[in-house]
């Protein structure tokens, strides 16, 4: 029975470590080539087909181009150094035809290399190009619960990373290995032509070598999967540790934290020597297979010169020289097709994640029915309401509340309580379990994200500043305002002082994530930026935590004015803000426990009335 629950704990912390997944949980990135993903690819790649087919084409030229010279170099030999001449010509009529053949062959090569080069390169990046804008665009739209599951840092190396090495195989590997492709069909054909008898022996090293470099292709693909993933692993550590720079510094971090990567990194490279030694096979197999292949079609022409071989007919000298070097044409274009298919693998796994990406359901879609919610009154409602982040851990259970047009509604709880979460039911960043939340009537799930948004400001308990001016990220929610609006609004929240005191008061850069400024004024900015858009809801989440009593006090006052006719909810621990609201909930034990005027509940006496006698 012991054993059965260990089995069943097991497998729940397997499950949760698949959903959410920090920089020490491998990912899993066990993906078969599948034609799905090749279909998807190839999607990509319709519109620039006709670009494609020219360029095709001069694979094929470059191919052939390459088979001549050894041809060439057989009747310098035959015909030229033996002075036999050919087909009846003298052997200085035929130096003159090989040398002009050689030299035209050379420059007709130079120029094809060069184009074929550059527009498949174009291609290429083409692709990677609308994979990223795709991408990108995706990535707007991914949920919280995305974020909130995955370390920023294995977003990053698959926005960026990822398609690099995707952009390499399209624009590269894949156009090399079609060279190579048409050029061992070529060389095929050309050798039966030449010698029939020497091709068979051709043929018969040259498919058992391609066989046991698909297996050793396979073993390396093994490895190189999980290179990436320990690669993968120590990026989102090393992008968690630059965004937590500050307490790593403050806690003295910094050894144990080097510690920790050396670990991460000692992980990368010995699954990159695992790679490596089995990468590296690749080269002396080949040659063997070459070497060998060699001393039998020596071995072979000898029997057929000497006549060992019965009535075959002739060799030449030239023939047999001629027959070694288009040998050789066979190991770098069979070894490189090897390599691209290991290679075209391993961006497959990546494609996958990064399709993941382009096309992630855990997005939060709008539905197909959706319509834009009508400019609204601000009455909001949740029914029977239940959320959970993760299956089975209840954070709001059958929630029921009902906010009347233009109330201030306070939230107040202990840490944790779901304050957040509640509110941010509203704006649906996350969708409910069950029951509805609905504003004026309109089930938030059945109207589109962007009319919804549109018309409810949130203000959230962290502030993001982007990188550019305070102006710039105070009109971020509505680009088209005009700088006195920004003005106005910045007024509006008594941001306006702190900010014209400032050198270049509105123009003052701001870098990401708000450094340079305090916490407060961050806030301050914030809340400009959110009444800039005028919402009818409005959403204040800790909005004023981080600012000092005297502009609190001045808040306080902008909350009465700023917040008449608009629906709103404001989550504070300073109790003061909110005495006046319409109705405090109190919200704890996965629910509202309390609810009433500032009055109301200190005459019940309750957990309220406890806040605020311990907390004044
Ligand atoms: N993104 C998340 N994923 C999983 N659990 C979360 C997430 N955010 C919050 N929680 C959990 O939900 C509960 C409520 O959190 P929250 O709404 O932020 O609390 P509050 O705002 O009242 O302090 C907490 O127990 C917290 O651990
Ligand atoms: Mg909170």
């Amino acid at each position: 029975m012991g054993k059965q629950k260990k089995v069943q704990e097991n497998e729940q912390k397997k499950a949760t470590v698949k959903k959410r997944n920090a920089y020490y949980d491998d990912e899993n990135n066990d993906v078969k080539f599948s034609v799905q993903m090749l279909k998807k690819t190839l999607r990509y790649a319709v519109p620039y087909k006709k670009l494609l087919v020219v360029t095709s084409v001069l694979l094929f030229l470059v191919g052939f181009l390459a088979l001549v010279p050894a041809t060439l170099n057989k009747y310098v030999v035959d015909y030229v150094l033996t002075k036999a001449g050919y087909a009846g010509g003298s052997w200085q009529a035929t130096l003159v035809v090989v040398l002009v053949a050689w030299v035209s062959i050379v420059i007709a090569d130079v120029v094809f290399s060069f184009v074929r080069t550059v527009w498949m390169s174009r291609v290429g990046h083409s692709i990677v190009r609308d994979v990223r804008k795709d991408t990108y665009t995706n990535l707007q739209k991914l949920s919280f619960e995305y974020f909130d599951t995955r370390p920023m840092g294995r977003t990053l190396v698959r926005v960026t990373n990822y398609l690099d090495g995707i952009a390499n195989i399209f624009s590269n590997a894949v156009i090399t290995a079609l060279v190579d492709c048409s050029k061992i069909a070529m060389l095929l054909v050309w050798l039966f032509v030449v010698d029939w008898r020497l091709t068979l022996v051709v043929v018969g090293i040259v498919v058992p070598m391609f066989v046991v470099l698909i297996f050793v292709r396979r073993a390396v693909v093994r490895t190189k999967r999980v290179h990436r993933n320990k690669d993968s692993n120590r990026t989102s550590y090393v992008a968690e540790n630059i965004s937590g720079a500050f307490v790593t510094k403050a806690f003295n971090r910094g050894a144990y934290n080097a510690g920790v990567h050396k670990g991460l990194c000692l992980d990368v490279q010995k699954n990159w020597m695992k790679f490596t030694r089995r990468h590296e096979l690749f080269w002396p197999v080949g040659d063997g297979f070459f070497m060998m292949g060699t001393i039998l079609v020596y071995g072979m022409a000898i029997a057929i010169i000497q006549g060992w071989m019965g009535s075959v007919g002739a060799l030449s000298v030239g023939t047999l020289l001629a027959f070694v070097s288009y040998m050789g044409m066979f190991a770098s274009p069979i070894n490189n097709i090897a390599t691209v298919m290991q290679k075209v693998s391993v961006a497959t796994s990546n494609l996958e994640r990064v399709f993941e990406l382009a096309e992630s359901d855990i997005a939060i879609l709008d539905k197909e029915d959706a319509y834009p919610l009508p400019t609204i009154e601000g009455v909001v409602k949740f029914d029977n309401v239940s959320f959970a982040y993760d299956e089975g851990v209840t954070i709001l259970d059958k929630v029921n509340l009902e906010v009347p047009k233009g109330s201030m509604y306070a939230l107040v709880g202990p840490t944790g309580a779901g304050k957040t979460t509640l509110v941010s039911l509203i704006s649906r960043f996350y969708e409910v379990e069950s029951g509805t939340v609905s504003i004026d009537g309109h089930d938030v799930s059945k109207v589109t994200q962007e009319s919804l948004r549109r018309q409810v400001g949130v203000m959230m308990q962290d502030s993001f500043i982007f990188s550019g001016t305070i102006l710039e990220n105070i009109r971020y929610a509505r680009p088209e305002a005009t700088e006195a609006e920004c003005i106005q609004a910045a007024k509006k929240v008594y941001a306006h002082d702190f900010i014209s005191k400032l050198p270049q008061g509105y123009h003052t850069k701001t870098l990401e994530q708000g450094q340079g400024l305090s916490t407060g004024q961050r806030q301050l900015i914030s809340f400009a930026r959110v009444i800039l858009t005028d919402p009818k809801i409005l959403i204040l989440d800790e909005a004023t935590s981080s600012i000092d009593t005297e502009t609190e006090a001045k808040i306080k006052k902008v909350l009465e004015e700023v917040l008449v006719g608009r629906t709103s909810f404001v989550i504070a621990h300073r109790l003061s803000t909110i005495r006046k609201a319409d109705k405090i909930l109190f919200v704890a034990d996965k629910g509202i426990c309390e609810s009433g005027t500032h009055e109301q509940l200190m005459a019940l006496g309750g957990r309220y009335h406890k806040l605020v006698t311990t907390h004044g």
